[in-house]
C-alpha cells in the first residue's frame, strides 16, 4: 500500500518544518519500519533514535499522529485505521476520505527540546527521576541476611511499575509538566510509587514527605489522564500517583495538611448548596478558617485584583440541583463506610 509520512523536522536553533516521504509499505510494518526506509533509501539526514526494535528500550518514542508512543510498537494498519475511525467520525459517517493515500504524521515528543529532527534532549526527564530518588533504600537490609526476602505476593505489587521502559510518552504527554517545570512527571512518579511499595525499603516516611512537597510531586497532577492513555507498557502512572497520594492522606487529617482539607472542604461545599460557594473555598482551605495567618495574607493579593476587577463574588446562590448533588453524596460516603 501506498502511504505519505509527514514528519516534522528541525534543528534546536530552527523553526520546524514538514517533510513529505511516500512509501510502498505492508501493513504490517511498523512505523520504525517505515523510518529506517527513509533514512536508508531516501534520505539520509533524518534524525531518529531507536535500538531494540521490540518494545523494550523505550528509544524510539516520539508523537505519532499527535499522540507519543513507539515507533517500532505501532504498525501502519493499525494507524491508518484508527485515522479512518477519527476521519468518519468528523465527517459524520461519509467515506470519501478512504479514496485519499493514507498520511501518518510524525513529530518528536513534547515537553523537551528539540535536538534534530525526531531526537530531543531528554536532560530534564532523567533529572526529574534522579529527584524522587528511585532506590531502593538499603538501610533495611538485615546483616548478616545476605538477601532481601520478599513473598511473592509482596514482588507482585511491584509488576505494573516495574514495566515502565523510560520511554518518555507520559512525560511527553503530560499536561502539568507543559504549565510547570517543576513537576518531576508521571515517570519519576509512578517509579517513586514502585519504592513506596516495595517491601524493602525503610524510607517511606520520608519519601511521602518529600513527594508531598508543594507542586513538584503528586499535588501538581492535574489528572489529566493522558499519561495513562499512551504509556505503551500499561504502568498507568496517574494511578501510581493517586496510590500515593491516598498514602499521604492516610497520615494526615484536615488540621495539619491542605491537601487533606482540600478534599474535605470541596465535599462540604458542594454538600451545601449544589457546587463550591468560592467565598468560602479559599478561606476555609488556604486560611484554614481563619486559623493559618500565613495562609490568609497569601490570599489577600488574590482578593484584592478579584475585587478591583469586580470578579469577586459578593453572594452566594445554590445551585437547583443541590438537593441530588447531595444525595449521591450521601450516597457514596455511605458506601464508602460501610462493611464490604
Ligand atoms: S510510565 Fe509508561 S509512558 Fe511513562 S516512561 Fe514508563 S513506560 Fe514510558
Ligand atoms: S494525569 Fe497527571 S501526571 Fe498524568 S499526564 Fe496528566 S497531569 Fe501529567
Ligand atoms: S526501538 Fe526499542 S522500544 Fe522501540
Amino acid at each position: 500500500m501506498q502511504v505519505l509520512l509527514k514528519v516534522v523536522r528541525q534543528t534546536s536553533d530552527s523553526a520546524p518544518q514538514i517533510q513529505t516521504y511516500s512509501l510502498d509499505v505492508e501493513p504490517g510494518n511498523t512505523i520504525l519500519d517505515c523510518l529506517n526506509r527513509i533514512k536508508w533509501e531516501q534520505d539520509g539526514t533524518l534524525a531518529f533514535r531507536k535500538n531494540c526494535r521490540n518494545t523494550i528500550c523505550g528509544s524510539c518514542s516520539m508523537r505519532i499522529n499527535g499522540r507519543s508512543a513507539l515507533a517500532c510498537k505501532e504498525n501502519v494498519g493499525s494507524e491508518v485505521a484508527r485515522l479512518q475511525t477519527i476521519a468518519t467520525t468528523i465527517a459524520n459517517g461519509s467515506s470519501n476520505h478512504l479514496n485519499e493515500t493514507p498520511t501518518i504524521t510524525i513529530a518528536p515528543m513534547g515537553n523537551m527540546p528539540v535536538i534534530k529532527d525526531l531526537v530531543v534532549d531528554m536532560t530534564s526527564f532523567w533529572d526529574h527521576l534522579q529527584a524522587v530518588d528511585p532506590f531502593v533504600s538499603t538501610a533495611a537490609r538485615q546483616i548478616p541476611e545476605r538477601e532481601f526476602l520478599q513473598s511473592p505476593e509482596e514482588r507482585d505489587r511491584l509488576n505494573q511499575v516495574g514495566n515502565c521502559i523510560l520511554c518518555g510518552a507520559c512525560y511527553s504527554e503530560c499536561n502539568a509538566r507543559e504549565v510547570n517545570p517543576d513537576f518531576v512527571g508521571p515517570h519519576a512518579l509512578a517509579k517513586a510509587y514502585r519504592t513506596i511499595a516495595d517491601s524493602r525499603d525503610s524510607q517511606t516516611e520520608e519519601r511521602l514527605e518529600q513527594y508531598s512537597k508543594g507542586t513538584k510531586g503528586v499535588w501538581g497532577c492535574t489528572r489529566c489522564y493522558f499519561c495513562n492513555s499512551v504509556c505503551p507498557m500499561g504502568v498507568a502512572p496517574m494511578d501510581q500517583i493517586g496510590k500515593i497520594k491516598q498514602e499521604i492522606l492516610d497520615r494526615q487529617n484536615d488540621q495539619t495538611s491542605r491537601p487533606v482539607r482540600h478534599r474535605k472542604v470541596l465535599i462540604d461545599l458542594v454538600k451545601q448548596g449544589g457546587w463550591i460557594d468560592e467565598r468560602k473555598f479559599g478561606l476555609k482551605v488556604v486560611a484554614n478558617s481563619f486559623r493559618d495567618w500565613q495562609g490568609l495574607v497569601s490570599l489577600a493579593p488574590l482578593g484584592l485584583r478579584m475585587i478591583a476587577r469586580g470578579k469577586f463574588p459578593l453572594s452566594f446562590e445554590a445551585s437547583e440541583g443541590t438537593e441530588e448533588v447531595r444525595s449521591l453524596i450521601e450516597t457514596i460516603q455511605r458506601l464508602e463506610t460501610e462493611p464490604q
